[in-house]
């Protein structure tokens, strides 16, 4: 039996509901036929949204969605994508399988996108191909209310009212596709495209986040903090969790034996390291500003599905990757006082997705459940969740086979989510509420073996299944399947 203690009594902080945010760029089949089909498609559409996705991750509560890219944000011109569709520019993406798009799917198809899905916009800039006036007419584009040339722009584009669009990325890796620059000239880049970044209304102030680290890399985030915080409010990191660790043989979605399967999670382990040391950094660097860490591209990078376009990154989604979204939420919900945004790559069909496409058809995946099972820790207060674990693993691969977060929403409901991280062996537990009562208890679970995944003829394989939770005296106890995920919802 393992005991997880819920300390209702010590709190870091609120869990930004941002912290569940999500990521779409041009790339592969992630905008065009995986969420824009166009109004003219025989696939159900609202304004060329596919019906059926929008559906989807409407029900997941999405807070926050990052568009146009990831390295496209740094080859896009905005302005090939306003206007009457007909006259719109034909571009070559060349980062992502250099296939050509039609620029149908632009700031204002954006914009309807978040209405529809009801979420906040984030926007990354180009700086690596842009200008800095670019940077700036976009803002004024979509935030400016009064008259003003750009303003005036999106009025006779079809768009009265401005979007106050809040999130704004000042580029994207700017260490590689980003421009390939040194901290030291990025920080000052920052700085200049910064202070072109205006608040069109005192009330809409918005968010710049300042292009950050890759990986481990503390030495950038030390330098632009130091040199550029003052210009910014945010940091961005990315980390991808890629199996074997080789960039050329990744690793693949569905097919891996028991070391891979543990290499994969103590790697998405070291997500924890990383925020640990990077919002130390930062706090060091700028003491005077309480900077936050942006994750804006996290999640498993796998090798592509056979047959597919290798530029195009779409990769199935197994149990194992539900593991690893687990384990990463856990860990920004339990550095609340740190990330104040994530967004996992990405929503469809590319990297470690929501929802996968194939012609009209549509599938759920495994970590698209995770998702929705804790959703409720969305603006919710952390509680401090202590869980004893035990090593499990293969070789030199060991991880703890327990992983939890916990939080208390405004009604005082207790959300305890966490994952059993042993492929093999259920794991019985005895959960203690420190300062908190129970008066009932709510769980559901989703579970299976780690290669278990959804397919287009079998969508259901892995969804989520009510679990037994037995309350008494105050005390919980339920027994973990092995590979799972739980989420406990109790009432006090
Ligand atoms: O998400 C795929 C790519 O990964 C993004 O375009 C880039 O920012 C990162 O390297």
């Amino acid at each position: 039996m393992s005991t997880i203690i819920v300390n209702a009594g010590r709190s870091a902080g609120t869990i930004n509901r941002n912290i569940y945010g999500h990521f779409a760029e041009h790339l592969g089949r992630c905008i065009y036929g995986g969420i824009y089909v166009g109004e003219d498609s025989d696939i159900p559409n609202e304004n060329g949204m596919r019906r059926d996705v929008v559906d989807a991750l409407r029900k997941l509560h999405i807070p926050v969605l990052r568009w146009p890219g990831g390295c496209f944000a740094d080859t896009y011109h905005w302005q090939d994508g306003i206007g009457p569709k007909a006259g719109r520019k034909t571009i070559v993406n060349t980062n992502w399988g250099g296939v050509t798009e039609d620029n149908s799917f632009g700031t204002h198809e954006f914009m309807a996108l978040c209405r529809q899905l009801g979420c906040d916009a984030y926007i990354s800039g180009n700086v690596g191909s842009g200008t800095v006036q670019e940077l700036s007419d976009w803002i004024e584009y979509c935030n400016m209310g009064g008259i003003s040339p750009m303003a005036n722009l999106r009025r006779a584009n079809g768009q009265e009212e401005p979007w106050f669009v809040r999130f704004w990325g000042i580029g994207n890796e700017a260490w590689g596709c980003g421009g390939n620059m040194r901290p030291e000239f990025y920080a000052d880049l920052c700085r200049q495209y910064a202070t072109y970044m205006r608040d069109y209304h005192p009330d809409h102030r918005i968010f710049r986040i300042a292009s950050g680290a890759s990986n481990d890399d503390y030495r950038w985030t030390k330098i632009v903090a130091e040199q550029a915080g003052h210009t910014i409010d945010a940091l961005s990191m990315h980390y991808y969790t890629v199996p074997t660790g080789i960039w050329n043989k990744k690793g693949a979605a569905t097919v891996f034996d028991r070391e891979e399967y543990y290499k994969t999670i103590k790697s998405t382990l070291f997500m924890d390291e990383l925020v640990e040391n990077h919002g130390r950094v930062m706090r060091r660097a700028k003491p005077d500003k309480k900077l936050g860490l942006v994750v804006d591209e996290w999640g498993t990078w796998l090798d592509v599905e056979e047959g597919t376009n290798p530029g195009f990154l779409y990769q199935q989604n197994a149990m194992r990757d539900a593991i690893v979204a687990a384990v990463n939420l856990n860990i920004f919900n339990n550095h609340c006082d740190t990330v104040v945004m994530a967004n996992i790559a990405q929503t469809v069909n590319v990297l470690q997705a929501m929802v996968l496409t194939e012609g009209d058809r549509m599938l759920c995946t495994p970590t698209y459940h995770v998702f929705e099972m804790y959703k409720g820790h969305q603006d919710a207060q952390q509680l401090e969740c202590y869980a004893q674990a035990t090593l499990v693993g293969e070789g030199e691969n060991t991880v703890p086979n327990l992983h939890a977060s916990a939080s208390r929403n405004e009604n005082g409901e207790i959300l305890l989510t966490v994952a059993n991280i042993d492929m093999d062996k259920p794991c019985p537990i005895d959960v203690i509420l420190a300062e908190a009562s129970a008066s009932s208890v709510t769980a559901r679970v989703l579970c299976g073996d780690p290669h278990d995944h959804n397919t287009f003829d079998a969508p259901e394989t892995v969804k989520p299944a009510a679990f037994d939770v037995q309350l008494k005296d105050g005390r919980l106890t339920a027994t973990l399947p092995a590979c799972s995920v739980a989420a406990i919802t109790i009432k006090p």
